[in-house]
C-alpha cells in the first residue's frame, strides 16, 4: 500500500494502474481539477504541484524548516514516487475566503489572463515561497524555468513572485509544518509499500528479488523519459518497480579524489555538490530541463536511458567517470565511455542496476567546459552537446577527454582528437585548425527537427575553436596578473 498525504488528507493507494500519472489521478479520480493539463510532457509547467517530504534530519528544531519543498510536474509522475510524502494542489492554497499570498500577488500584479497557466505558476512560486529564505529576479526566473504562458507576458508574473516572497511570514505556518512532518515520518515508518502493480523495494537484495520475480517489469526513478512512453507513445506499463527507495541509491558522498553519486539521486539533489567540484559546469546543469524536471530527473535514469541527445553523459564521459553496475549479488565497474553499445544500448544485463556513478575530481592544471546549444535556453534537450576536459603541463596538452551529444547514435568520444592534440603546444594555432579538421568528418549526425547534419558539424567547429579561445584568454588574463602582481 502506498500512502502519502494529499493536502491534509491522508491518502493509501492499495491497486492502481501503474502508468496512472499524478495528474490523472487528481483530475479524473479525485476531482482537483485546478491542476491542468497542457502537454502531458513536462515542458509547459500547467500540471506543476509541490511536494513536501520530512527534512532528513527526522528530528527538526524550532528555526529549521521541517519539510522541503519542490515543485515537480504531476503529468509525468506516478504514484510510485509518492510514499511518505505531501503532495500539494492549488485548492489547498485558499484559507476560507482568503487567497494564499501568491495568489494574492497575482491578482494584484494583474498576472493573469485566461488562466489556464495560472494554477501552475501559483505552485512554482509556492514552492519557492515556502523555503522562507531571501529571493531575487534571477532566483524568481530559474523557479519559473518550467512554466510557460502564452497571453500574459512574465514581467507582471515575475514581479508577483518577487512581491509574495517578500511578503511577511505566517508563524503558526511553522507549527503546522511541524505537524506534517510528524504525519509524514509515522508513514514512512509504519507503512507496508508495494501495491499490485507498483514495487517500492528497500534494499537491493528486495531490489534483485522483484526484478527476478517480475521479469518483465520496468524500473523506474523519476519518471520523466519513462512517462513519455506512456503519455506520448501511448504505451502501457504494466508494472514498474520504483529505484527511489532503495538504500544507497540516494546518496552522494566524496571519497579521497572521487565523487560517488547514487544512480536516484536526482540532478536537484547534486546540483550544488556537482557545482562546488565542477563549477565551469555551472551552464550545462542550469540549463537541464527546468526546475520541476531537475526535482525529478536522476543521473542513473539519464544515464541508463542512453539518450544520445542526454546531457549528462557527455559530461560524464569527458571527466573518465565510471558506472557500478548492480544485481543484488555482485558488483562490477565499467567505464562509462564503454557503457553505451549501440542507440540506447548498454551494457546492462538482465536483472542488472546503475547503482551509482564515480567521478574523479579534476587536478588544478584541467581544465572542463560544457557546451550546449538547444534552440529554447530552457527546458529544452540539447541539438549539440560538447565537453571537454583539457589537461596541460606548461602549456603542452599532456590529455584531452572528450564526450559528445547530438551527433551519433549514442552519447560519443573522439578518440582521433584526442590523441592528436596530445604532446602539441596548446596555445599554437594548429591546435584549433588540427580539431576543425578531425571535428568535421569524425562523425556522422543526422538531420531532425532540433537541426540539421550540416548544423551540428559545423556546430563542432565553432564550439572547439571557442574553447580554444577562451581557454586561452584565460591563460593570458592569468599570464598578464601574475605580471602586474609581480
Ligand atoms: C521536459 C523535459 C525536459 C528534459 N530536458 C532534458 C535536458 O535538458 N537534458 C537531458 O539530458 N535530459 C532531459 N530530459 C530527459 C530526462 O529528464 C532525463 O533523461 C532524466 O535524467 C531521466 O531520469 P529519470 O530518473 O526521470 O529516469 P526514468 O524516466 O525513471 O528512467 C529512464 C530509463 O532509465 C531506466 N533506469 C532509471 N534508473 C536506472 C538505474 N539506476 N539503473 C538501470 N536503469 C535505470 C528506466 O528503466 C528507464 O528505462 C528532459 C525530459 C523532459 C520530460
Ligand atoms: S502538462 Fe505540460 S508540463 Fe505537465
Ligand atoms: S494566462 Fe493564458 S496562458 Fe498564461
Amino acid at each position: 500500500m502506498i500512502q502519502f498525504l494529499l493536502n491534509d488528507q491522508l491518502t493509501s493507494i492499495d491497486s492502481e494502474r501503474a502508468d496512472l500519472t499524478l495528474l490523472n489521478y487528481l483530475r479524473d479520480n479525485v476531482a482537483l481539477t485546478g491542476t491542468k493539463e497542457g502537454c502531458a510532457s513536462g515542458d509547459c509547467g500547467a500540471c506543476t504541484v509541490v511536494i513536501a517530504e520530512a527534512s532528513q534530519s527526522g528530528q527538526s528544531s524550532d528555526t529549521e524548516n521541517p519539510l522541503s519543498y519542490k515543485a515537480i510536474n504531476s503529468c509525468v509522475t506516478f504514484l510510485s514516487a509518492l510514499q511518505g510524502k505531501q503532495v500539494i494542489t492549488v485548492e489547498q492554497l485558499q484559507t476560507g475566503k482568503a487567497l494564499h499570498p501568491v495568489q494574492q500577488a497575482m491578482v494584484d500584479a494583474n498576472a493573469t489572463q485566461c488562466g489556464f497557466c495560472t494554477p501552475g505558476f501559483v505552485m512554482s512560486i509556492f514552492a519557492l515561497y515556502q523555503q522562507n529564505e531571501p529571493v531575487n529576479r534571477a532566483d524568481v526566473i530559474t523557479a519559473l524555468s518550467g512554466n510557460l504562458c502564452r497571453c500574459t507576458g512574465y514581467k507582471p508574473i515575475i514581479a508577483a513572485a518577487i512581491t509574495a516572497c517578500h511578503a511577511e511570514r505566517d508563524l503558526a505556518d511553522m507549527q503546522q509544518r511541524r505537524e506534517v512532518a510528524n504525519q509524514l515520518n509515522a508513514i514512512n515508518i509504519n507503512a507496508e509499500n508495494s501495491t499490485d502493480n507498483l514495487c517500492l523495494p528497500r534494499t537491493r537484495q528486495q531490489l534483485a528479488s522483484f526484478i527476478k520475480q517480475y521479469p518483465n517489469a520496468l524500473l523506474v526513478a523519476g519518471s520523466t523519459d519513462l512517462a513519455l512512453e506512456h503519455t506520448q507513445q501511448l504505451k502501457p506499463l504494466k508494472k514498474l518497480i520504483s529505484l527511489s527507495y532503495v538504500d544507497g541509491l540516494k546518496r552522494a558522498s566524496q571519497q579521497n579524489n572521487t565523487l560517488s553519486i547514487g544512480s536516484a539521486c536526482t540532478l536537484g539533489d547534486i546540483q550544488a555538490l556537482m557545482l562546488e567540484h565542477f563549477p565551469s559546469l555551472h551552464e550545462i546543469i542550469e540549463r537541464f530541463a527546468s526546475v520541476p524536471i531537475r526535482n525529478q530527473a536522476t543521473l542513473g535514469g539519464n544515464i541508463a536511458g542512453a539518450s544520445p541527445i542526454g546531457d549528462m553523459a557527455p559530461v560524464l564521459i569527458a571527466l573518465n567517470a565510471s558506472v557500478i553496475l548492480d544485481n543484488g549479488a555482485s558488483t562490477r565497474t565499467v567505464v562509462l565511455r564503454e557503457f553505451f553499445t549501440a542507440y540506447r544500448q548498454t551494457q546492462l544485463s538482465q536483472g542488472e542496476w546503475i547503482h551509482s556513478i564515480e567521478i574523479p575530481l579534476l587536478k588544478p592544471n584541467q581544465h572542463l567546459v560544457a557546451y550546449k546549444i538547444s534552440k529554447r535556453f530552457e527546458d529544452d534537450i540539447s541539438a549539440v552537446c560538447m565537453a571537454l576536459n583539457l589537461t596541460l603541463d606548461q602549456g603542452v596538452v599532456t590529455r584531452l577527454s572528450t564526450g559528445f551529444g547530438g551527433v551519433a547514435a549514442t552519447p560519443a568520444f573522439c578518440a582521433d582528437l584526442e590523441q592528436e592534440i596530445v604532446g602539441k603546444i596548446w596555445k599554437k594555432s594548429e591546435c584549433v585548425d588540427a580539431g576543425k579538421q578531425i571535428l568535421t568528418s569524425a562523425f556522422t549526425p543526422i538531420d531532425d527537427v532540433r537541426a540539421t547534419a550540416e548544423y551540428r558539424i559545423q556546430m563542432l567547429e565553432n564550439l572547439w575553436h571557442r574553447f580554444w579561445l577562451e581557454t586561452n584568454a584565460q591563460d593570458n588574463a592569468i599570464a598578464t596578473r601574475v605580471i602586474q602582481d609581480a
